[in-house]
């Protein structure tokens, strides 16, 4: 049994990845493989409580360390108990964000020194980086055109100023220039079914570099 692929959606609000993620999901199940579908900061009880108090009310003025803190602290148990069992047992795994969106989020937007995420990340993740990362990019006021249109509110993160997001969408395409074997950057202003069919394209070529490569017993 080979190990499964760790597949990760990012962007700024409204760009569409939980859209899209629904459409990978479909398409990997599509290539044999068993998907799990999930997201961070979350995809556990406990992470989950973790999102909601970064999310919520509760997390109002919280330092911005803190955050980064709670952001890890969710990130390992993620790791621990649903990521890494599944890519061991062939699964792929299917993320609504990660380790960029800390970058992108707690880095440039509230100004955290990258070294101290670094820090984190190596700690938590050791070796561990996604196989592909689909950076859904689009202007920001687009995306907050589309989340005003889905309703429900805006939360701690939403509520920034726009100059905040700016910068996370800056950060997001300079980590895709920074590592540009693992990243691919979709245009997202355009339809749904557009932004689908280059992700087909992308994972196409992903599902064909993998049946490509020997399976374990081949090897002598
Ligand atoms: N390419 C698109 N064009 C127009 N509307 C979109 C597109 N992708 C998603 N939407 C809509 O915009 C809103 C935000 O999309 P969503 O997938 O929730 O974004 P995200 O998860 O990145 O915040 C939803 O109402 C969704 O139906
Ligand atoms: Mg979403």
């Amino acid at each position: 049994m080979s190990q499964g692929r760790f597949i990760t959606l990012e962007g700024g609000e409204g760009v569409g990845k939980s859209t899209q993620l629904a459409y990978v999901r479909e398409l990997v199940e599509s290539f044999g493989h068993r998907v799990v579908a999930t997201r961070e900061p979350g995809g556990t009880p406990l992470a989950e409580s973790i999102r909601g108090l970064l999310k919520g009310e509760a997390g109002e003025g919280m330092d911005a360390d803190t955050e980064l803190l709670l952001v890890f602290a969710a990130r390992n148990e993620h790791l621990a108990k649903v990521v890494r069992p599944a890519l061991a047992r062939g699964d792929w795994v299917v993320c609504d964000r990660f380790t960029d969106a800390t970058y992108a989020y707690q880095g440039m937007g509230r100004g955290l020194a990258s070294a101290r995420i670094e820090s984190l990340e190596h700690w938590v993740q050791g070796e561990l980086q996604p196989d592909l990362t689909l950076l859904l990019d689009a202007p920001v006021e687009l995306g907050f055109e589309r989340v005003a249109g889905r309703g429900g509110g805006y939360d701690r993160f939403e509520r920034e100023a726009r100059d905040f997001f700016e910068r996370v969408r800056e950060a997001y395409l300079h980590r895709a220039m920074a590592f540009p074997a693992r990243f691919r950057v979709i245009d997202a202003a355009r339809s749904p079914a557009l932004v689908s069919a280059d992700i087909h394209e992308v994972l196409l070529a992903l599902h064909a570099a993998v049946r490509a490569e020997p399976e374990e017993g081949d090897r002598v």
